[in-house]
């Protein structure tokens, strides 16, 4: 991956200098952007929510009410790699990491103007401690959880998301507080801890999301070469998702209870795409058919890439709870309505907050998908209905990969389970939350 030329417009530069990384894309970033200040962060980070995960408040809406998520992130898998006494991590560690941390809260304005973030822990992580975690805490190991995919299961210790509309703030971050030649100041503030000091960076992944990124980046592998991806589409498959309505609210998906209250699960999943047969054989009622519901394409409910729906997908219901009629009706079901029957808790709330974003890491499109939850366990409830393996069951029509949602055209790479625990536990916690 080359950056490219002065020419290229703003947003694809900053998305192609994330994607190149390293000292000389933040250098190109400088000579581009180094006269646009990027906002500086609060002076005291205690000020900022006890929720690691708690972005919405402080990124824009669109015109109908949905949540933006800033168009750049930057996923750093960690494994510990500080002094360790007897494997776990030193208290010089924690306050090291804890440092770094709140120099990013103080460089940057918490907004997708500065820069957004959180870290999470995996289960190989916990492992090295003698106690176990809570029962408040649902975080098993990832595992393989569809029955056509065999997945890489990411265990590394730890997991740091940043996000911004500035993708040069993140490599900065990624330069400064990792690099070996680093300078003193992140965004003129001084640097008071550094995370390379305890980390390493295991891998390295990149996303973006945004009307016309997809478009103008869909020269990868994944993508038929007649650029069928349409210029107004957020996401690579030409559909917005993620609507206020079909999403939870960070404070359900909020641990309530035992030391780590306040925090959250995530599940991460890279997915690639394979879509010539996406964009070959589909038209645009098959595609709102297959990622919506048939009944949506019947009612031409969804224009375009899905603006006038407003805050609301449109799956009601009366639409997931007749699935199996559909599926009877259509031979086909649509990948939100199956998976819509999972994601709802006993009183009818959203379980799970899906913040996905497209990559093309090695050249290839796909997607980053991290979704938070209280518990691990409603993700995988929520997998388990898009699987749709009872459909597949009753309805000869439908394959596991065929008629199924989308299945035909993502294939999942990775799996990780991460707890992100409430910032004042976000340093190398301890399973029992103690210091
Ligand atoms: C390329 C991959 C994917 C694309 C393009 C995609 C896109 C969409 C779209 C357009 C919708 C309807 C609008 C909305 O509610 O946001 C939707 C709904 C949904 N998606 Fe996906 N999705 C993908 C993968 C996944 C995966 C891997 C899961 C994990 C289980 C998932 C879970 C859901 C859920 C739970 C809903 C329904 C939300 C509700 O309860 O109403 N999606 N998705």
């Amino acid at each position: 991956m080359e950056l490219p030329g002065p020419n290229a417009s703003r947003r694809r530069f900053l998305k192609a200098a994330l994607a190149v990384g390293g000292t000389s894309a933040l250098s190109a970033c400088l000579d581009r952007f180094g006269d646009e200040p990027i906002p500086q962060g609060v002076d005291d980070p205690t000020t900022l929510p006890d929720r690691q995960f708690a972005w919405n408040d402080s990124l824009p809406r669109d015109d109908g009410g949905n949540v933006v998520l800033p168009e750049q992130h930057l996923f750093l898998y960690l494994d510990y790699d500080g002094e360790a006494d007897d494997g776990v991590p030193t208290a010089a560690d924690r306050e090291t990491l804890a440092a770094g941390l709140r120099t990013i809260e103080r460089a940057f304005e918490w907004s997708n103007e500065g820069v957004v973030f959180d870290l999470g822990y995996s289960p190989a992580y916990f492992d090295r401690f003698e106690a176990s975690l809570p029962d408040s805490v649902d975080l098993p190991p990832p595992r393989r959880l569809t029955p056509v995919d065999t997945p890489t299961l990411d265990e590394q210790d730890a997991l740091l998301q940043l996000a911004s509309d500035r993708s040069d703030a993140l490599l900065e971050i990624e330069e400064t507080l990792f690099g070996d030649d680093a300078p003193g100041t992140l965004n003129g503030v001084e640097i008071e801890g550094r995370l390379g000091d305890v980390f390493t960076v295991a891998d390295r992944r990149t996303g973006f999301i945004g009307p016309g990124l997809p478009a103008a980046n869909q020269g990868v592998g994944g993508i038929p070469e007649n650029g069928p991806v349409p210029e107004e589409a957020p996401l690579f498959m030409g559909f917005k998702a993620g609507f206020e309505k079909n999403q939870a609210s960070e404070a359900s998906v909020a641990i309530a209870e035992g030391p780590f209250a306040g925090g959250t699960t995530k599940h991460v999943a890279r997915i690639r795409q394979q879509l010539d047969k996406w964009y070959g054989e589909n038209s645009h009622d098959e595609m709102v058919a297959k990622l919506f519901s048939p009944r949506l394409a019947e009612d031409g409910a969804v224009e375009g890439v899905g603006e006038n729906l407003g805050d609301d997908s449109g799956i009601t219901d009366e639409i997931y709870e007749a699935v199996d009629g559909t599926a009877a009706e259509f031979g086909l079901v649509g990948h939100a309505e199956k998976a819509a029957r999972g994601n709802r808790d006993a009183d009818g709330t959203v379980r799970t907050l899906r913040r996905h974003v497209e990559s093309t890491d090695d050249d290839n499109a796909s997607l980053h998908f991290p979704s938070y939850q209280q518990g691990i366990g409603e993700f995988e409830a929520v997998q388990e209905a898009m699987n749709g393996t009872d459909l597949v069951g009753d309805h000869p029509a439908i394959n596991p990969r065929v008629k199924n949602g989308i299945f035909r055209y993502i294939f999942v790479e990775n799996r990780g389970n991460f707890l992100v625990p409430p910032r004042s536990l976000r340093a190398f916690p301890t399973p029992t939350g103690a210091p």
